[in-house]
């Protein structure tokens, strides 16, 4: 299939040209700037990122450009235009003031392919410190605002575009008109991709890759796991076995429904209850950290085991999904939480590793599970953590506490997914993510009936986010939260508070610990 490179410099909004281009059904690769693919005759074109380094820095990232200038067209973005300037002859400056926000395309040469059908004095995002002062001598200038005379170049000799602004970007109001000129009428792009070329496509290769080999999954009952199940089952049939593990901090009777669809789809899957090992060696252990790192190791043990039984096993699949690559592969990346997924599994079984979603965003393995018929439930489900209810217990975690939260969370989602707001849509479908947080190392006091009562409050938490990276507090009716806020006190014995989490991500983070 064809495809575009978008070589990463390091940039916050790369991973939105990568969405742009998939919007435009075009197949692309997000890849670290010094990781250019040699001789895959599939590449049709490539863009360069921003950076938050200037060319200037010492330590600022270098790309050999003639891997692919010359070769495929190629589009310089900030730093990527900044770059291709600064090795070509051309000059960037600290001008001492950062170019930042909106600006307007003042003058714009629409005979130009990348910016056919632009209006003049179209709105552009800026944002960056150098400027470029000259650009390389067989360029000349496409575009300029009233501050930034090298807004857009274009190369006369070869296929080589660069703008200075973010097409990327929402408040680049024509970015998406830029980005398609470029992919479609510059690079070739035949739009090939959707999900139903996507499920014919890859069933077919893993059928190739596979052939007769036995294939073990992890399932978690979210999303990228079942749709990935769903997927193998078609190519591979009975050599899948999937393994489902209890840990006990499942949501409410999740273990017991997620089996029944799973068993619905045709799954070849061992169900594993291992709460009581999980608990006992979570006994006492306060520190988030410390509980993540027990939950994936103890996840792993339990998973091996189990594992090892299917002796002839070749590969461990995977619901890797293409944000958990970026963010694995991010070069300026660090770690704030210890993820656990089904990742990093047995390593002594030498398994082969296969993850059919590693290319596709969580709307994108959405749609994929649409077109492999799966039920709505499954595909709709809200994202929850590997460790489960353990990271939303402040605390220690101990089986009456899970059983307190799963009591309110229940509450909490059944009536999210019970409440019809003004347009139609359920409340559940309109945010990404909801969960409760069990506040167990705090008491207040309340009252019921004629009773003082000293017990732990809950906190609701739901989020707005396209893919978890930043997330705003979803606004929820005031009548949908009187209602969850009853109910919760008066039917589930040890919570006589319910309070609502209003932080966003950056600063917070989605789940307490
Ligand atoms: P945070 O709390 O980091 O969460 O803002 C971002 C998203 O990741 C989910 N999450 C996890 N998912 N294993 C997972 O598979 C984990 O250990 C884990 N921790 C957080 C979280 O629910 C949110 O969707």
């Amino acid at each position: 299939m064809q495809k575009i490179i978008i070589l990463d410099f390091g940039s916050q909004t790369t991973q939105l040209i990568g969405r742009r281009l998939r919007e435009l059904d075009t197949f692309c690769e997000i890849l670290p700037y010094n990781k250019f693919p040699k001789d895959d005759p599939s590449v049709i074109g490539v863009i360069l990122s921003g950076s938050p380094y200037s060319v200037h820095d010492p330590e600022a990232f270098q790309v050999d450009l003639s891997q692919f200038v010359g070769k495929v067209p190629v589009l310089g973005i900030c730093y990527g235009a900044q770059y291709i300037s600064h090795k070509n002859g051309g000059k960037v400056e600290q001008t001492g003031t950062r170019e930042y926000g909106r600006a307007n395309l003042a003058t714009v040469d629409t005979e130009n392919p990348l910016f056919r059908n632009f209006d003049k004095n179209s709105q552009v995002w800026m944002s960056h410190g150098d400027t470029i002062t000259a650009i390389p001598a067989d360029c000349k200038i496409i575009a300029s605002t009233s501050d930034v005379k090298f807004a857009a170049y274009a190369s006369t000799s070869q296929p080589l575009w660069a703008v200075q602004f973010h097409p990327e970007v929402f408040h680049s109001l024509q970015g998406k008109t830029l980005l398609k000129n470029f992919v479609v009428d510059i690079c070739g792009s035949k739009q090939e991709w959707s999900p139903a070329s996507y499920v014919e496509t890859t069933i077919k290769e893993l059928k190739e890759q596979l052939g007769n080999d036995r294939v073990i999954l992890g399932l978690s009952g979210g999303v990228d796991s079942s749709v990935c199940a769903t997927l193998l089952n078609r190519a591979i049939g009975k050599n899948l076995t999937c393994i489902f593990v209890d840990h006990g901090m499942l949501r409410k009777d999740e273990f017991t429904k997620v089996m029944e669809a799973y068993e619905g789809l045709g799954l070849n899957v061992i169900g594993i209850d291992a709460s009581e090992k999980f608990f006992t060696d979570l006994a006492g252990v306060t520190d988030p950290e410390q509980k993540r790192k027990i939950i994936g190791r103890d996840f792993v043990e339990v998973f091996n085991a189990e594992a090892k039984k299917i002796t002839d096993a070749k590969w461990l699949a995977q619901g890797t999904i293409y944000p958990d690559r970026i963010e694995s592969l991010s070069i300026t990346g660090m770690v704030i939480k210890s993820h656990h997924n089904v990742g990093g599994l047995p390593e002594e079984m030498d398994l082969k590793l296969c993850e059919p979603l590693q290319w596709l965003f969580k709307d994108e393995v959405r749609r994929v599970g649409y077109e492999l018929g799966m039920p709505e439930h499954l595909i709709k489900r809200h994202p929850f953590p590997g460790p489960g209810l353990a990271v939303r217990i402040l605390g220690d975690v101990t089986p009456e506490k899970v059983r307190i939260l799963q009591d309110a969370d229940d509450i909490y989602i059944e009536s999210m997914r019970n409440y019809v707001c003004e347009d139609g849509e359920v409340l559940y479908d309109k945010v990404w993510q909801a969960g409760t947080v069990l506040l167990s190392t705090i008491r207040s006091v309340g009252v019921m009936g004629d009773e003082r009562t000293y017990e732990h409050p809950v906190a609701l938490r739901a989020v707005t986010s396209t893919d978890a990276m930043s997330a705003d507090w979803a606004q929820l009716p005031y009548d949908f939260m009187a209602k969850v806020s009853n109910e919760i006190i008066n039917k589930v014995k040890g919570v006589n508070r319910v309070c609502y989490d209003i932080s966003s991500k950056p600063p917070a983070t989605i789940e307490w610990e």
